[in-house]
């Protein structure tokens, strides 16, 4: 399997709550490379954009606020596989419904609130990883 770049969020209920270790070093166990990393507080025009895709869904204003209420922390991980291999890593949406192990089952508390984010295809890393960072931040 070839080497992949996908783009991950740790959430700001999760920085809000001192997670941000915690989920890093779950990130380092599971065998990624952080490619580029920061920290960032959205405006609600950031957020809207970066889930454009989630427009006309009823969550998106609730969603919108959440991501811009404070300090997210964007990255941008490489391994094999680095897209599916990060979505189980996390878990389901639902922390509820997300497999135990996982981080949204261990440490999300709603379906919204569930601490991280994932790029689910190439196409969407692609955007996403190119929404929050230029090109010499990923040499
Ligand atoms: P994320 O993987 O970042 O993609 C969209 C986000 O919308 C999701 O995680 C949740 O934080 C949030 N969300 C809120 N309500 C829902 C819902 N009913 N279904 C899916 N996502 C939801």
């Amino acid at each position: 399997m070839a080497t992949e770049r996908t783009f991950a969020i740790i959430k700001p209920d999760a920085v809000k709550r001192g997670l941000t270790g915690e989920i890093l070093s779950r990130i380092h166990k599971a065998g990624f490379s952080i490619i580029a990393i920061k920290s960032k507080w959205m405006s609600i025009g950031e957020a809207q954009g970066f889930y454009a895709v989630h427009k006309a869904r009823p969550f998106f204003g609730e969603l919108t606020q959440f991501m811009s209420s404070g300090k997210s922390v964007v990255m941008v991980l490489e391994s094999e596989n680095a897209i599916g291999k990060w979505r189980d890593t996390m878990g389901a949406t639902d922390p509820a419904k997300a497999a135990p192990g996982t981080i949204r089952r261990d440490l999300g508390t709603s379906i919204q609130n569930n601490c991280t984010h994932g790029s689910d295809a190439p196409e969407t890393a692609a955007f996403e990883i190119a929404y929050f960072f230029s090109g010499h931040e990923l040499v």
